[in-house]
């Protein structure tokens, strides 16, 4: 009897628990984002010493929001959409002069061109771990301990979800920058990539983050701005690259899994953002889209000149009627149909790791 009302007990104040956090923000809950110009809704603007990876002019941003917001791509990206699965508003940037009101939501520090490196495109971006940093002040001095309280915060993190995009632009860098001695060994240089990765992942979890969301990489070497810089000028993918891509890929998987054996309550959820895009670049007419090499915006070969805007030193570049008939916005990003479809992949499952995102956004 007593066994049964202890357990019933506990249900209970578990339970309570997560109401309390229903408070905060009405349907908790909060959502942290880390990462590249997948997840970027505009910190880069905030950059002042170079535009090159910014996109804070038109065309950016013409089909949802009908202006630019700094975002890569003609409307929302996958965390906007995440975050409306999540009943969320869309998460601004952390950069973003904002008022905090009663509701915590989260952060977005993610930044376009950033790489796990900080010797990726640096100068132009903010890299992880300065992301990890903004993270560190937005939960320490900042609103979140000082609104709801140390052992709230404590809460709100536990039951929070990170995502992370992050990864594309270590690998695409020596080949945009054509400077192939930023890569000494391919396993030495991955090597790099998730060793840094894993230690910031790590620093979240220290500081009581539990549920972490990733995208594995895409086949880098089909994207417009990697077609074109093939050696010879053939058609098709930039081998190496899509090479670097899946090697990442399978590294990353098995870093989780460790991390899910040996960090206690780890959970993580594994995008195949690779597979997905494989699928739709063979097949684009079977998922609605007319055009899967040739990017809607930009100039040259596929349009794969990084020149939509016409604000990156090329004044000249074509824009296509309709982007949703696009799989490629620009030279390196995809259009919001696509985003679209895979947020809701990874909110519907399934997943390379244990839990889909679904789940994640439960009360576990
Ligand atoms: C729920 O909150 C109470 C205090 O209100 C705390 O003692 C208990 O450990 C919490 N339960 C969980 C699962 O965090
Ligand atoms: C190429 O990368 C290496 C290593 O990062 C660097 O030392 C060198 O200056 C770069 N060369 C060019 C032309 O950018
Ligand atoms: C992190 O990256 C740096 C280069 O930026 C490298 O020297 C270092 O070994 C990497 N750390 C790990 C743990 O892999
Ligand atoms: C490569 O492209 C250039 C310009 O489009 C062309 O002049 C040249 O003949 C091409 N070379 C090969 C080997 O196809
Ligand atoms: C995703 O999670 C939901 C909620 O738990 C579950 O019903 C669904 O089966 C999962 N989907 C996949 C494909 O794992």
């Amino acid at each position: 009897m007593a066994k049964v009302l202890i357990l019933i007990f506990l249900a209970l104040s578990i339970r309570a628990n997560c109401t309390q956090l229903i408070e905060y923000c009405r349907k908790p809950p909060a959502l942290f984002v880390f990462g590249d110009s997948f997840f970027d809704p505009g910190n880069n603007n905030y950059i002042k010493t170079t535009t090159l990876d910014q996109a804070n002019f038109w065309p950016y941003g013409e089909t949802y929001f009908k202006y630019p917001t700094g975002r890569f791509s003609d409307g929302r990206l996958i965390s906007d959409f995440i975050a409306e699965h999540a009943k969320l508003p869309l998460i601004p940037p952390y950069l973003q002069p904002r008022d905090y009101d009663k509701v915590y939501c989260g952060a977005n520090f993610a930044s376009a061109g950033a790489g796990v490196l900080p010797e990726t495109f640096q100068g132009a971006v903010i890299d992880l771990r300065t992301q990890l940093k903004y993270f560190e002040k937005e939960v320490n001095a900042a609103q979140l301990r000082k609104k709801v309280g140390a052992f709230d915060s404590k809460m709100i993190l536990s039951n929070a979800v990170f995502l992370f995009s992050i990864g594309t632009n270590d690998y695409i860098s020596p080949f945009v920058l054509k400077n192939s001695s930023m890569l000494p060994s391919h396993q030495e240089y991955i090597a790099m990539v998730i060793g840094n990765l894993t230690q910031v992942v790590k620093a979240v979890y220290k500081r009581g983050g539990r549920k972490f969301g990733f995208l594995n990489l895409g086949d880098l070497g089909c994207l417009p701005g990697l077609r074109i810089s093939k050696p010879q000028n053939g058609s098709g993918c930039l081998e190496e690259a899509s090479i670097l891509a899946k090697l990442h890929n399978e590294a990353l998987q098995n870093v989780l899994n460790k991390m899910k054996n040996h960090l206690k309550g780890f959970k993580y959820s594994l995008y195949d953002f690779n597979t997905f895009l494989r699928q739709i670049l063979n097949h684009p007419s079977r998922y609605g889209f007319k055009e899967g090499e040739k990017a809607c915006c930009g100039s040259g070969r596929y349009n794969g000149i990084f020149s939509c805007g016409g604000k990156r030193g090329v004044k000249e570049f074509e824009l296509c009627k309709n982007p949703n008939e696009f799989i490629f916005w620009d030279s390196y990003h995809l259009t919001e149909s696509v985003y679209k479809k895979m947020a809701r992949q990874m909110w519907y499952g399934p997943s390379k790791g244990p839990y889909n995102l679904t789940q994640f956004f439960q009360c576990l």
